[in-house]
């Protein structure tokens, strides 16, 4: 199984970024745990702060042949329709995860321009939401 984890804006500070929130693990240490732990998994993994540089990697999901994505599209999650567009024009299933619980968190966090589109969310479980989202394309991959 191939998977690509999609990182939005500021997501490339993790560790360093209001750590209270987030936690103080870069996403690069927790990305090699990742791998370590899903060995049998091909995950590759793309950040940017840029908006059409994620919509043109998640248009690249299709054509790569990725057996799903998981998108955090952090900020952008709340304003983007062009992202959630994206996601609605491609075949690759989308999963949207969240380090923190934004349902907890400011109202205007609480729209999401991707979770029409997606196969579902996964939100509120720190860095774990991506560990979660990799078991939920197994288990949907071995029919459970
Ligand atoms: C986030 C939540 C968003 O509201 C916020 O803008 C982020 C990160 C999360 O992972 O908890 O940048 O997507």
């Amino acid at each position: 199984m191939k998977l690509l984890i999609i990182n939005g804006p500021n997501l490339n500070l993790l560790g360093r970024r209001e750590p209270d929130v987030y936690g103080e693990t870069s996403f690069e240490d927790y990305f090699s745990e990742l791998q370590f732990k899903f060995r049998e998994v091909e995950l590759a993994h793309f950040q940017s702060n840029v908006e059409g540089e994620l919509i043109n990697k998640l248009h690249e999901a299709d054509k790569e042949e990725f057996d799903g994505v998981i998108l955090n599209a952090a900020g952008y999650t709340h304003t983007s329709v062009a992202l959630g567009d994206a996601v609605a024009a491609i075949e690759a299933p989308v999963v949207e995860v969240h380090i923190s619980n934004v349902m907890d968190r400011e109202d205007y966090r609480h729209t999401s321009f991707i979770s029409k589109n997606a196969v579902g969310v996964i939100s509120g479980f720190g860095l774990d939401s991506y560990r979660l989202a990799i078991l939920s394309f197994m288990e949907q991959e071995q029919g459970k």
